[in-house]
């Protein structure tokens, strides 16, 4: 039996200015974000990361019929409707908006709600209890998962997500990034204050000059801690 499968929002069309804008942006205001601990060739920024995801999971809401079904409503509505979730997007891609839970409600609202409609046009089918389960989102696998950008955005809309990686340190990466930080969500810091657990930090990159000389290591905390990430993953 066929699946019914609504043409998704990015087949059609998508806010590439917003997009592009965010995404280039990104690169110069994202220090200290887990994402740069190691630079992966070819990592996607993580607002097209995001945007992407979104805009697959999400039906286009224009009119649609063929394959045994009909979707959609007639054109002036669609593109009042786009125009919505195009404005979903702009508000996901913004980098202030990363971790908006408000902004990140609103999309996966709107994923659930695409799946719901996908579930009922499969209700028929023979193992809709098992493929097509209205409270229970598909899985998410990035197989070249590499910097890990595209598993990590899809776990922040909300979906179950796997990654794997022919280099080891593409799985190191994904591990540090949608793999252990789950498992931490909620808990208070380890030390009592953020300079403690830089200090940490930097008796693990260099003991001796951290204790030689604890003042100037604080000052450069960032590029210290980057480059011990980077030591324990290459040794990995
Ligand atoms: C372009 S990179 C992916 C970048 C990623 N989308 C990101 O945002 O960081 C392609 C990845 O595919 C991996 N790769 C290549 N051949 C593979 C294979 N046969 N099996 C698994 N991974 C593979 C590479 O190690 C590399 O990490």
């Amino acid at each position: 039996m066929n699946i019914k499968t609504p043409k998704k929002l990015i087949e059609v069309a998508l806010p590439l200015d917003a997009i592009n804008v965010a995404a280039a942006r990104e690169k110069s205001i994202r220090h200290g974000h887990p994402s740069t601990l190691h630079l992966w060739w070819a990592r996607r920024p993580l607002a097209a990361a995001r945007a992407v995801i979104f805009a697959q999971m999400v039906n286009d809401p224009g009119y649609q019929q063929g394959g045994g079904f009909r979707y959609g409503v007639n054109k002036e509505k669609a593109v009042l409707e786009r125009e919505r979730l195009f404005k979903i997007i702009e508000d996901l891609v913004r980098w202030e908006n990363t971790n908006n839970e408000e902004v990140l409600e609103r999309a996966r609202a709107e994923i659930l709600r695409s799946w719901r409609e996908t579930c009922e046009l499969n209700k028929a089918h023979p193992q809709a209890a098992e493929l097509f389960n209205p409270d229970q989102l598909p899985a998410f696998h990035d197989p070249f998962a590499g910097g890990g950008a595209l598993p990590l955005e899809a776990q922040r809309l909300g979906l179950e997500s796997y990654a794997s990686d022919l280099n080891p340190v593409a799985v190191t990466i994904n591990k540090a990034m949608i793999e252990i930080p789950p498992r931490f969500a909620g808990c208070d810091p380890v030390g009592p204050r953020l300079v403690s657990d830089k200090q940490d930090m930097l008796m693990l990159y260099n003991p001796q000059s951290a204790i030689r000389n604890p003042q100037s290591a604080i000052r450069n905390p960032q590029f210290a801690i980057r480059n011990w990430g980077e030591r324990c993953l290459w040794a990995g």
